[in-house]
């Protein structure tokens, strides 16, 4: 007896779209096709349906512990499987940080006792921990090590390139890196905030260029050093066409979706300080340069950089306004929003969320729609329109900046090793949740 088969299911299986029905047992895919007269617990008719391998999340801020008023990994992990996603990568900026080997087993126990969907967590990179970064990433469920170079959310700042050096020096797993430049980010804030400023100065205190030098310093030390790095939200035209032309094996790229939907002045002009967020959005000729990051394949991974803050913080004047902006439970959404316009195809966003994070962060058991393979399944209706909204929302926070935006899609399952963690849009009793694993070498 299966425990769930999947009747009429549209699956994409390696690069093309195959309808069949297919069985699950022990949380793995156990039959593809089914075999004549096999019998399940429960079967879902997924007709007409779209079903993608379960999209992964490897960037967002679940605040807990420590800021638990913003987030904390109950409601931040609600959203995730409402918004079709399977398993994050939770970041360090937490109270207190998480830059020690207790701080992260805090957080995995919290995760397994709490969380609806699987997860794994950064180790933050700090002056204290960068020479045996090694000895604690090694812990089962660490997804890597996450560096600052500029300060933003939280106090993890790596800002001087002996302790950079260090770090990057005795990481062994891919490391995850804030490109902002610390020196440059005081340097513009002194030239910039002498005078009354508003949200839409943001983009030029932390410039282009800010960015930029960030990127490359860190592109140059892992090609000198042979390291693994994963740059994160990149921002800029410049950057873009940077490390096309100097990115190989070692580089990988990621890019969020709101970067890639918004642009200014227009979000601060209508969003104010909801749009706020650092690296910051920038104008238009830089979303399309993003886009076509994301085309020629120099991206190589979508994350949210969920990162929300109450309304009441959001709402203070700038620059007291803190940055970053909820985003794991509308990143699939918006992802709909952009493929119906002709940006990237389904198969696009399968790499993005799924192939390249497995790859790349080296996730075990995460094989595709392929038997054997963990059975996680985002399933999505092409066919049925759903608007965002505020009070959809499962973030503490409690707001989203596309609050109001229609989708010509909409997520209908999250299936977690073949538990339906999603079903028809509402939130199911909580899943036994794991952690990620990964393989070390
Ligand atoms: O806007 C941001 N918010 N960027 C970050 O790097 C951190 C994040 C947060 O944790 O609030």
């Amino acid at each position: 007896m299966l425990d769930l088969i999947l009747k009429n299911a549209n699956c994409l299986i390696e690069d093309k779209f195959e309808t069949l029905d297919l069985g699950i047992k022990d949380g793995k895919i156990t039959e593809l096709p089914l075999s004549p007269g096999a019998q399940a617990t429960k079967t879902f008719d997924l007709k007409g349906l779209t079903v993608l391998p379960g999209l992964i999340d490897t960037q967002v801020h679940f605040r807990e512990p420590g800021l638990t008023h913003k987030e904390d990994i109950a409601h931040g992990s609600r959203g995730a499987v409402k918004g079709g996603i399977v398993s994050f990568f939770e970041m360090p900026n937490t109270n207190p940080s998480t830059t020690t080997r207790e701080s992260l087993e805090e957080k995995l126990n919290i995760a397994k006792k709490t969380s609806y969907s699987d997860y794994a967590f950064y180790l933050g990179a700090s002056a204290e921990n960068a020479q045996h970064l090694h000895t604690i990433e090694d812990l089962d469920g660490c997804c890597g090590v996450k560096i600052f170079m500029g300060s933003s959310t939280g106090n993890l700042l790596v800002e001087s390139e002996q302790v950079l050096e260090q770090a990057f020096t005795s990481a062994k797993k891919r490391i995850a890196l804030h490109c902002e430049d610390e020196e440059r980010l005081k340097k513009r804030k002194q030239e910039l905030f002498q005078e009354p400023v508003t949200v839409h100065t943001h983009p030029l205190w932390r410039d282009e260029q800010t960015a930029l030098i960030a990127t490359k310093k860190a592109v140059n030390l892992a090609l000198k050093l042979k390291k693994q790095i994963h740059t994160l939200h990149i921002t800029t035209a410049e950057e873009m066409s940077f490390l096309k032309e100097n990115k190989n094996s070692l580089i990988s790229v990621e890019c969020t979706p709101q970067h890639l939907t918004l642009s200014a002045p227009e979000c601060y002009d209508r969003l104010k300080s909801l749009a706020q967020m650092n690296p910051p959005i920038r104008e238009k000729r830089h979303l399309e340069a993003l886009w076509t990051g994301v085309q020629n394949k120099t991206v190589d991974i979508i994350g949210s950089d969920h990162a929300p803050h109450t309304l009441e913080e959001k709402n203070q004047d700038y620059p007291k306004s803190p940055s970053g902006m909820p985003g794991v439970q509308t990143t699939v959404l918006l992802m709909l929003e952009h493929i119906k316009k002709g940006r990237l195809s389904f198969q696009d966003l399968a790499r993005l969320m799924y192939h390249n994070p497995v790859r790349l962060f080296k996730i075990q058991n995460k094989l595709g729609i392929k038997v054997g393979s963990d059975a996680d399944f985002t399933i999505i209706d092409n066919n049925k329109s759903f608007q965002i909204e505020n009070s959809w929302m499962e973030t503490k926070s409690g707001w989203t900046p596309f609050d109001g935006m229609k989708i010509p899609g909409s997520i209908t399952h999250t299936i977690v090793r073949g538990q339906p963690a999603m079903i028809d849009g509402e939130l199911q009793e909580r899943i036994e949740s794991k952690n990620l694993s990964f393989e070390y070498n």
